[in-house]
């Protein structure tokens, strides 16, 4: 059946297709797990979204103002039906390439077939039952003999949740409430400003700029005893300097307080342990998940024996932290990463990839525009938003989906043929960028 008319239904009107059906496509006709949309004539799945998700989107990351902006044109898709290595088809059943590959949480392809095989067996065997399933001591296992820090492991389902677990474990072995804080860790109370916070968290939290070694010196001062944790995402946007990480570890030890990596992006994208093997700074305590799992809910707080030990002692625990399919599915990424250098291969993606954006950029001569960032997760940085905006939405209608405002990242299944894909559509989006700034 053609993917079209299978799915050409649930919107007012269908969006012209603009990329060719690739060879490989057909086998998604066979995909038992690709369901059917339900019949909804008159209204797009954004507009029965926005009636009764409150944001529109449970990841903030998708909802429709996010990914194209406020301006959004209603022809851009904001609903998937199914996902196959780079490809996401929208409930229409209109194909599109994916750079985002979906927040950076999947990073071997989607729907992997060695992954999904592993989920589909685990699932068979009972996802979840009165005793913790052996996997969740493999998994452990595991990440102990891979990741630097990590002498004990705990799981749990998302990144907020292993961030938080770590901030949890820091303040209950210190016995001190302060945290000093770079990157973002999620939506929980101690690490958001947001409405709702309660104030005396907020107090709880001095956050610094990303690889200033004076803010994070003078914020340690001001702490003093207090401080619990110095919490970093070690890369932002870029590479930190090795002198800010090293000056973290550095008052850590002096001051008595716990260390925590959060590499929720770059484990098992940079180097399967993280960017704490790339850059040889172990902090105490690191959190791990997205690509951990290749897409399926799994997360951890991993670290040295002692502090992870005041898990005994606090609380920590979620009644599905060890479903067995997303345990299932992290087996299979680590099984994939001692087979091959797959965090190499992400680097070398990666590169071709901004650099075939770069070529659509030199040609097109458009300017305000520059790529940032490391080249498993790289970023375009543009001077006047709406011209972001209005090459994501071109880009979109040419075939490609590119992260508004954030990172694209590199996949496995970002092959050859997906690059020049990649670079035909990003080109075209130029070119039209700057023939509608010129007239
Ligand atoms: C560095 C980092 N930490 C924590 C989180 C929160 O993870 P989750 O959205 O799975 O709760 C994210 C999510 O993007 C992240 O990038």
């Amino acid at each position: 059946m053609a993917f079209k008319s299978f799915f050409g239904r649930g919107r007012d009107e269908a969006p012209t297709p603009s990329i060719e059906e690739p060879d490989d496509v057909g086998a998604a006709d066979d995909l038992d797990i690709v369901t059917e949309p339900e019949v909804a004539p008159q209204r797009t799945w954004q507009d029965r979204a926005e009636l009764v998700l409150p944001t529109g989107a449970s990841t903030g990351s998708k909802r429709a103002a996010a990914l194209y902006a406020e301006s959004a044109a209603d022809d851009l898709p904001t609903h998937f039906a199914s996902a196959v290595g780079a490809m996401l088809t929208d409930a229409n059943g209109f194909q599109y390439y994916d750079c985002t590959m979906a927040l950076g949480a999947v990073a071997l392809g989607y729907a992997e077939p060695r992954v999904t095989q592993a989920v589909i067996e685990a699932a068979q065997q009972g996802n979840v039952a009165g005793l913790s399933n052996w996997r969740e001591v493999e998994v452990a296992e595991r990440l102990c003999a891979m990741i630097p820090c990590a002498e004990r492991a705990q799981l749990l389902k998302s990144g907020a949740e292993a961030v938080s677990a770590a901030i949890r474990l820091a303040r209950a072995y210190t016995g001190r409430e302060h945290i000093i804080a770079c990157g973002y860790f999620g939506w929980h109370d101690w690490a958001s400003n947001a409405p709702g916070v309660p104030a005396s968290t907020k107090a709880l939290v001095t956050r610094v700029p990303f690889d200033d070694i004076a803010a994070l010196e003078a914020a340690v001062t001001n702490a003093g005893t207090a401080l619990a944790a110095i919490v970093l995402e070690p890369v932002v946007e870029r590479a930190p300097s090795q002198a800010w990480l090293e000056r973290a570890r550095a008052l850590c030890d002096a001051s008595g307080s716990i260390l925590v990596f959060d590499e929720l992006k770059t484990g098992f994208r940079v180097a399967p342990g993280g960017y704490q093997e790339v850059c040889r700074v172990t902090p105490d305590l690191a959190a791990f998940g997205k690509a951990m799992a290749n897409g399926y809910p799994l997360a951890a707080v991993v670290g040295r024996e002692a502090i992870m030990n005041a898990a005994r002692d606090s609380w920590i625990s979620s009644t599905l932290a060890s479903e067995s399919t997303a345990l299932a599915a992290a087996l299979a990424v680590f099984d994939w990463h001692d087979e091959a250098d797959i965090c190499a291969t992400l680097a070398d993606t990666g590169r071709e990839m901004r650099a075939a954006v770069e070529r659509g950029m030199a040609a097109s001569g458009i300017t305000g525009v520059s790529i940032h960032g490391l080249d498993q997760m790289w970023m375009m940085q543009w001077s006047d938003p709406l011209h972001e905006s209005r090459f994501i939405a071109e880009a979109m209608r040419e075939g490609v989906l590119f992260k508004r405002g954030a990172y694209n990242y590199s996949a496995i299944a970002h092959d050859e043929s997906v690059i020049l894909e990649i670079e035909r559509a990003a080109s075209a989006a130029f070119v039209s960028l700057r023939e509608d700034n010129q007239a």
